[in-house]
């Protein structure tokens, strides 16, 4: 925003062209569906200069000169240089860039024949952490967050031919960035999902939300969103299986609303129903798999198709554990989401960050309801107003993508974030307010471990499960912290009594295959330490009031730089159920069991 002193002091035609700027430096949230349209794909490998000391900027190396003079020469050059794959995480890639935070620039070059009437984007599945984009050797914008997509116009500086696309990732931690400097896995950096190219009409369907209306089992409130310049057009929105097809005229600015009804077979883990759908403008269709289904909270109850549901959850990180490196794919998403299939779950918490497309969208073939999550992680700069930009711009992000997801029924807003932060329960409880006017239809959490444990009592304090629809507890009772009575003894005090509770992580760690030491004794990382925990735990869930759902800390041992024990962790979290290797551990048994109960 421009304020009005600057406006007072630099003019209006000056902050205009400020604005444009700034709008043009700041990437757009990526059109939907984006994988479903006609992509040309910029996946494969790029050619790469990595630049440790970050000194690629005063080279200007996107502007890629070369020797004219015979005394010219330049210390850079993407030719004869190393490549990385795309999409994929760097660290993974070389063991050079095993431990790398910093900079790499990639470059990647495309023949295109402008068209007229037709528009093209170049399009991130994201990049993790802050990303550059250039064409042909000018800057076209910006982008900062990880985990979410995000997209360029490029139809005007775009040229007939050759045109060449240089991106510098850097993926260093920030004090202010979101997540902070400090978390608990390991930073991956890179463009790590797919890069695409996707021309467009002049006019296209930029965004639409066909979900059902809070509440309704049969009837569908939405939006359609067209972007360019013809806004006022015809669109209908077919469901070839139910024979349907809904009219309606956008407006002006592009919108037409959307309602009808219809006796939908709903969406539920165990009949996991999708229709396809196909919305066509005058200019345009895109098509999408979709299902109906209605989330809500009734009394201390999460109801699913109004039928009280218990959530069977496991914790899993965006981590394909047999390559050691960020999972990005289709069949990195079936490997993790079948292993949580097999534990008997009915959800997935994607933890912390909202993962690929591919987790979302196989998880709810599957029949896996979704926990999506933004990484406003323990420690945040909420007094900071950049900060809460970035949050709340991270927020919008992840729900354009997925608000079409049935399978996602939970937006997770932070997690284990201190009440003592300076502004953490205003920026929090704004950040709540407008999830909610983005998107009214899903559940809303945040994550608290602020809770005091003592004399055998939970003490949950924290205010802001007022603003939540679930209050969801970390609790690392017999890991972290030693059981102070009998687990079935476990008193609790709940700031919001009525609302729904969630323990969304608890467990502790064991090394697989560790069953020497003595088994009452954390520090040898013993299967049947962790079992025993387990034991406990699930005799203290028996004690919490309106319980409707537990999910243990983790799936797979998992990769975390901080976790240093030489013999027992090597680099790992090792609360996993499985090993990075896929080996049960004693606990897994247990959790298996516990949920086959349910
Ligand atoms: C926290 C946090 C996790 C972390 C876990 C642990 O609850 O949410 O990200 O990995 O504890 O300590 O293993």
């Amino acid at each position: 925003m421009i304020s009005n002193n600057a406006i007072a002091k630099h003019g209006v035609l000056t902050c205009f062209f400020i604005l444009l700027f700034v709008d043009m430096a700041t990437a757009q949230m990526a059109m939907i569906s984006a994988a479903e349209r006609k992509v040309t794909s910029l996946n494969g490998y790029w050619d790469v200069i990595i630049d440790p000391t970050g000194i690629g900027d005063w080279r200007q190396v996107w502007l890629e000169h070369k020797p004219e003079k015979k005394s010219d020469f330049f210390e850079y050059s993407f030719q004869g240089g190393p490549q990385l794959k795309v999409p994929g995480d760097f660290n993974s890639q070389k063991p050079e860039l095993t431990y790398f935070e910093g900079t790499v620039w990639y470059k990647k070059q495309f023949n295109y024949e402008p068209k007229k009437g037709k528009r093209l984007f170049i399009y991130f599945g994201a990049v993790n952490y802050r990303t550059d984009v250039f064409l042909n050797g000018k800057k076209i914008g910006s982008h900062e967050g990880g985990f979410t997509p995000f997209q360029f116009e490029i139809s005007a500086p775009v040229k007939a031919g050759l045109n060449t696309i240089i991106v510098k990732v850097n993926n260093t931690r920030y004090q202010n960035g979101i997540p902070g400097k400090g978390y608990d896995w390991l930073n991956y950096g890179g463009i790590t999902r797919d890069v695409n190219l996707i021309e467009t009409n002049n006019t296209y369907i930029d965004d639409y939300s066909i979900q059902l209306k809070k509440g309704s089992l049969n009837t569908v409130l939405g939006w359609v969103q067209l972007n360019g310049e013809r806004p006022r057009q015809n669109i209908s929105i077919n469901i070839p299986e139910l024979n349907l097809s809904y009219h309606a005229k956008t407006n002006d600015e592009g919108i037409a609303k959307v309602e009808f009804s219809s006796a939908f077979k709903l969406w539920s883990p165990s009949s996991p129903k999708l229709y396809r759908l196909i919305i066509e403008s005058e200019t345009d269709t895109v098509a999408d798999d979709i299902g109906f289904r209605s989330i809500e909270v009734k009394g201390s109850k999460i109801m699913l198709n109004g039928k009280p549901v218990f959530l069977k959850a496991v914790n899993i990180h965006e981590e394909n554990p047999y390559k050691a490196a960020r999972a990005r794919n289709k069949e990195d998403a079936l490997l993790l989401l079948n292993a949580a299939k097999k534990l008997g779950c009915n959800m997935v918490r994607l933890a912390h960050y909202p993962h690929n497309e591919n987790m979302v969208k196989e998880a709810e073939k599957m029949g896996l309801m979704v926990w999506s999550e933004i990484p406003v992680y323990q420690h945040i700069e909420f007094a900071d107003t950049v900060v809460t930009q970035k949050m709340e711009r991270m927020m919008e992000e992840m729900i354009k993508r997925d608000k079409n997801r049935c399978g996602v029924i939970i937006w997770s807003l932070s997690n284990e974030t201190y009440p003592s932060a300076p502004n953490r329960n205003n920026a929090l409880i704004a950040l709540t307010k407008k999830c909610r006017n983005v998107d009214s239809t899903r559940l809303i959490t945040h994550v608290i471990n602020s809770q005091q444990y003592e004399n055998n009592t939970f003490d949950v304090w924290d205010t802001l499960g007022r603003y939540a629809d679930i209050v969801s507890i970390n609790e690392y009772v017999g890991w972290y912290t030693p059981w102070q009575g009998l687990p079935a003894n476990t008193k609790w005090k709940l700031i919001c009594p009525e609302k729904p509770v969630f323990i969304s992580e608890f467990g502790g760690e064991a090394l697989y295959g560790s069953n020497n030491g003595p088994t009452d004794e954390a520090a040898y990382w013993t299967e049947a330490y962790q079992a025993k925990i387990y034991t406990s735990q699930v005799a203290m869930f028996g004690t919490v009031p309106n319980l409707c759902g537990v999910c243990p800390w983790l799936l797979f041992d998992y990769r975390s730089l901080g976790r240093m024990h030489p013999v027992y962790q090597k680099g790992y979290n090792r609360k996993g159920l499985l090993s990075e290797k896929g080996e049960k551990k004693k606990a897994w048994y247990m959790m298996k069991e516990y949920y086959s109960k349910k």
